[in-house]
């Protein structure tokens, strides 16, 4: 339980960190400074890091809500009692498509964002629900927290869901999200992302992450995505362009495997991040 004391030192450190507002610039040195150590590190012989630090200063806004205790295991059959779960017939395929919730077309590129789940050992894992959001073509989220000064589109809410089929893919339709402020440091902005959300078998194994598009020149700036210090487990989470998913007329396609264990895992996220 958290004391009154620890709540106003916590509030002293935010106010802290907020009186001291790093620049890009500062953001971007620790930044390299920690991915230095850590190719030192990897040289001399340690271990290759597939999953993002927890404790990592850039990322300003998680250092006094990520955990910093070793995880518990939960009983699963426990949970399970009373946990919610989710039928398959109650996901329509058309949930899956995220440019058909409202009267209108939405503004922005139209993609196809196709893909398999596997498991560590390229085996498919069939029958996963697997839950997206994201921001729209403006990069505004629908939800009120986010009030950065660029529109909402009323025919685009954001959301969608889909279960992979028997050889593991996946599809969504939606727009293109654009890149957003946020308020980790001055003139900070997310590279432009759909976050995805992997339900599991049981309840207790649902784990979240996030798909970035090729190119963007906000990757080497954002402490969320620079939080994986191996560039390989950072490549794995930016979809690949893929001309034969792009479809004549109507849609550019990208590509996104996500693996679920084994040293090619996709990283997750213990919590939502921006
Ligand atoms: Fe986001």
């Amino acid at each position: 339980m958290e004391t009154e004391e620890g709540v106003i030192q916590d509030s002293l450190v935010i106010e802290r960190l907020d009186a001291a507002e790093a620049s890009q610039d500062h953001i971007s040195a620790e930044i390299e400074s920690i991915h230095a150590a850590y190719r030192t590190s990897v040289d001399d012989g340690g271990a290759e890091e597939t999953q993002p630090r927890l404790d990592f200063s850039p990322y300003r806004s998680s250092l006094l809500r990520h955990p910093t205790k070793n995880l518990h295991h939960t009983d699963p059959e426990t949970i399970e009692l009373w946990s919610p779960a989710f039928g398959h017939q109650d996901v329509h395929p058309l949930e899956s498509n995220l440019t058909i919730q409202h009267n209108g077309e939405p503004l922005g590129e139209r993609i196809i964002v196709r893909g398999r789940v596997l498991d560590g050992d390229g085996r498919p894992v069939r029958n996963q629900l697997i839950e997206v959001w994201q921001a729209n073509s403006a990069g505004r989220y629908i939800h009120k927290r986010d009030q950065h000064p660029a529109p909402i589109d009323p025919n685009f809410t954001g959301v969608g869901r889909a279960i992979t089929g028997d050889d593991g893919s996946y599809e969504f339709l939606t727009i293109k999200p654009g890149p957003y402020p946020w308020k980790n440091h001055f003139n900070a902005w997310r590279p432009a992302h759909i976050h995805f959300s992997l339900f599991g078998t049981d309840f207790t194994q649902r784990m979240i992450t996030q798909m970035y598009f090729p190119g963007d020149p906000l990757f080497a700036l954002d402490p969320i995505y620079q939080s994986i210090t191996d560039p390989l487990a950072r490549d794995r989470l930016v979809a690949a362009y893929d001309h034969s998913i792009t479809s004549h007329e109507w849609a550019t396609g990208y590509n996104w495997d996500i693996v679920l264990s084994g040293s090619n895992r996709t990283w997750m996220e213990e919590e939502d991040a921006e």
